[in-house]
């Protein structure tokens, strides 16, 4: 519709002064002369609008028009008949050169626009790359970082690491001296256990930072994460979550090194426990991914985790709690990948979060169900 509105405006313009030439008596030369001039609107609206050819048809159209008029109604006015037909022509050089001088601009302007956007796709290609390799000098800083802390560590854990095998060893000397029953028996049972679980942290910080060969033995993934269970069931009563081990579909034994799994189902469990609210819950189920793979998920109602956050999740010491160590998940990850596994985590801001973990089954002739 809008293509049609512009021709159409140059024919009503034609028209309309051509009926005013034919139209307007003779003995008013003066009108005529006005007349005359009026079709240079036309001629050069459209050079303006269509170019060269436009000018120029426009200006043929206007010469095919008004030569009638000339011919019939000014017939034998000799010279004054010349100055129209000088006007004829010069309705076509100014139609043509219009034309010409707009067509040339219009194609200036479209490739100063296409240079235009050229420059603005190459800065923004510039800001990308440039945005990148802040990111990545950002990322070799933090390694950087991490490399030099996970080497203190395992050199503190190595010193930590000896020292508490000698306390170990003469607590366990101290105790034979006392009965069970004995509150200094009891104590010493104290700094047995305590030496141990000082003894784990330690291996933990080791594991970091050079992973120990795992342990495999056939392990049937339900028991485990009974134990986690068990072990995880009164943190859970004391923040009234519902906490739920639901039974696997098939039964599934995978290879493993159980007290390292359950180190890793055990962080998973306290992070999912740690991020639900009162009356949330947890729910821990099994089932068998594409024959080969064992699927455990650990689904909560928490808040859930932001892209930004779980971009960082995996990595050691990342923590957004106030007593974390930002160590769990990057352990975890470690062990589930020591076991040929995948730890997957998903999750939407406000829904909560699922963490799944894909293990290989111990027997792939019979898919692993045993
Ligand atoms: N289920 C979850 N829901 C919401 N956020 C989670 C969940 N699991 C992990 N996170 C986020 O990932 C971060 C890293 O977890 P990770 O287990 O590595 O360390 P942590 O729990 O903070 O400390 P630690 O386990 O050493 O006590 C957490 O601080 C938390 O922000
Ligand atoms: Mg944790």
């Amino acid at each position: 519709m809008k293509r049609l509105i512009r021709p159409f405006i140059l024919f009503l313009c034609i028209i309309g002064i051509s009926m005013l030439h034919y139209l307007t008596p003779l003995h008013l030369p003066y009108l005529h002369d006005i007349f005359q001039r009026l079709y240079y609107l036309p001629i050069i609206l459209a050079a303006l609008w269509y170019g060269f050819r436009g000018g120029l048809l426009c200006s043929i159209v206007v010469s095919i028009a008004y030569a009638p008029h000339i011919l019939f109604q000014w017939g034998g006015h000799l010279t004054v008949e010349m100055e129209k037909y000088l006007e004829i022509l010069l309705y076509n050089i100014v139609g043509s050169v219009t034309g010409l001088l707009s067509q040339r601009e219009r194609e200036r302007t479209i490739e100063l626009q296409k240079t235009a956007q050229g420059l603005e796709e190459s800065y923004q290609k510039l800001q990308i790359q440039s945005e990148k390799m802040m990111a990545v000098e950002e990322k070799l800083r933090r390694a950087e970082k991490l490399s030099t802390l996970g080497e203190m560590a395992a050199v503190l854990a190595h010193e930590i690491r000896n020292p508490l095998g000698s306390i170990r060893g003469t607590a366990e000397i101290l105790r034979d001296d006392y009965k069970p029953g004995e509150p200094k028996h009891e104590f010493i049972e104290i700094q047995i256990k305590e030496t141990e679980r000082l003894n784990r942290v330690v291996e933990d910080f080791l594991h970091m930072a050079r992973p120990q060969p795992v342990d495999m033995h056939p392990c049937p993934v339900q028991e485990e994460l009974e134990m986690i269970v068990t072990l995880t069931k009164n943190d859970a009563r004391e923040r009234k979550i519902k906490l739920v081990l639901q039974p696997p579909t098939v039964p599934v034994i995978i290879k493993a090194d159980g007290e390292k799994l359950r180190q890793a189902f055990l962080n998973i469990a306290i992070n999912a426990l740690q991020a639900t609210p009162p009356d949330g819950s947890v729910i821990i189920s099994t089932s068998v991914y594409k024959t080969a793979l064992c699927e455990i998920r650990f689904r909560d109602t928490g808040p859930g985790i932001d892209t930004e956050t779980l971009a960082k999740i995996f990595e050691p010491f990342y923590t957004t709690k106030p007593d974390g160590t930002g160590l769990g998940l990057a352990i975890t990850k470690k062990i589930i990948e020591s076991h040929n596994g995948t730890l997957l985590v998903e999750s939407e801001p406000g829904h909560g979060t699922t963490v799944t973990v894909r293990l290989p089954m111990q027997d792939t002739t019979n898919g692993g169900i045993s």
